[in-house]
């Protein structure tokens, strides 16, 4: 059953009604441009088929009831004077509540089901989806305006002050933006997007290495303090202020892995911008090299991919008919990413799923993806 008659279903069998609302909002593929978002850079990442959904109707009190089908877990809570708990899908309800509120927002009560296919903790954006999700839901029933990139920002909050990743601004952004078809080119300072045509007669398919990280336990908030540090050395806001050739300069001077970091960044955001060149003039080629050179500067300069996903990522580039192919996401395990012929895609899959399970022993998943529209919503039934 696909996810939306399940949660309507679900809805109608808990509560005996129809429910009202129905909101969705999807995960992400970042094509390129990794930890680059922190720096005030540029990222291109497109939301994926894959996303979390909630049916929902308002409530006449405060009070927020939720479901989550896949665990078959509940939370209800009182949207006056809750507070923190430990990790679990019900830190990001609070969470975007706690978040919107300090926004100003007066909030209204609502009850629903929520469940979702973005795989968790593989580096595709299962909290942004959730977050978003949640958002449109506390928007519709408290008739709040909705801008995409604000709320986005509203649910970076909730990952950085209220769950405690330091995470930067592309899951939200794309989750909320994203466009049926297109790629989308995030300036992470100006916070500017532009849709970027994909190539035609291709598809970019996730391979799930079947590795997981934790945001929390992995060294991704020490990475952002180590840029962070190399643009103090600078004297400069973030890393986006510095070029090749200033940073060139102070090779031999600078901390070797503070350099090499910086190195990763710099170049990633060169790569963002000369990715999205190839696509404007829709050439597959060029965009796969770079793809490619992202996941050597990510393995090498930046150091957080690791063994399952190198052999992975040398597998899919290994195949005919692909293009180029890196990790995706945050780093130190979860998905990569390849670009791959649409005619070569069937084999491609049977192939690196053999390889990938001969050299490593575990059981990969893959996924052929397609760019999707970001944050929506349905009106299912009036209110009686
Ligand atoms: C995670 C974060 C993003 C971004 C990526 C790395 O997905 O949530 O903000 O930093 O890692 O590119």
């Amino acid at each position: 059953m696909i996810l939306k008659d399940k949660v309507i279903q679900a809805f109608r069998e808990k509560y005996g009604a129809d429910p009202v609302y129905l909101t969705r909002s999807p995960g992400r593929v970042n094509i390129i441009g990794e930890h680059t978002d922190y720096n005030d850079g540029f990222v291109l990442p497109m939301a994926i088929n894959f996303a979390t959904w909630i049916a929902l109707r308002p409530r006449p009190d405060d009070r927020v009831i939720l479901t989550a089908l896949d665990k078959n877990e509940k939370l209800d809570f009182g949207l006056t004077g809750f507070s923190k708990g430990k990790g679990s899908w019900r830190e990001y309800v609070k969470g975007v509540a706690w978040s919107l509120q300090e926004e100003g927002f007066e909030l209204k009560g609502w009850e629903g089901v929520l469940s979702g296919d973005v795989p968790i903790g593989a580096g595709l954006s299962s909290s942004a989806a959730l977050e978003l999700a949640l958002a449109r839901a506390f928007a519709l029933v408290s008739d709040l305006a909705w801008n995409p990139v604000q709320m986005a920002l509203t649910c970076q909050k909730v990952e950085n002050s209220w769950v405690g990743v330091n995470s930067g601004i592309m899951d939200q952004i794309i989750s909320a933006s994203g466009k049926k078809n297109y790629a989308l080119m995030i300036d992470c300072r100006s916070l500017k997007t532009k849709q970027v045509p994909l190539p035609e007669k291709t598809r970019f398919v996730i391979l799930d290495t079947a590795t997981r990280r934790g945001l929390l336990d992995s060294a991704y908030n020490e990475r952002r303090e180590q840029c962070e540090a190399a643009a103090c050395h600078f004297g400069v806001k973030t890393l986006r202020d510095i070029t090749q050739g200033q940073l060139e300069e102070r090779a031999g001077i600078l901390d070797l892995v503070i350099y090499r970091r910086a190195q990763h960044v710099i170049s990633e955001n060169q790569r963002v911008l000369d990715a999205v060149k190839a696509l404007d003039q829709g050439d597959a080629a060029a965009l796969g090299l770079l793809m490619n050179e992202s996941h050597t500067s990510m393995r090498d300069d930046f150091e957080i991919s690791r063994d399952e996903m190198d052999q992975m990522v040398a597998i899919a580039q290994g195949q005919p008919g692909c293009y180029g192919a890196r990790m995706t996401g945050g780093g130190f395990g979860g998905c990569a990413v390849a670009l791959v012929a649409e005619d070569q895609v069937e084999i491609f899959k049977d192939r690196v799923m053999q390889e990938y399970r001969a050299k490593t022993g575990l059981d990969p998943k893959i996924y052929v993806s397609s760019a999707t529209d970001g944050t929506g919503f349905e009106v299912l039934s009036n209110m009686e």
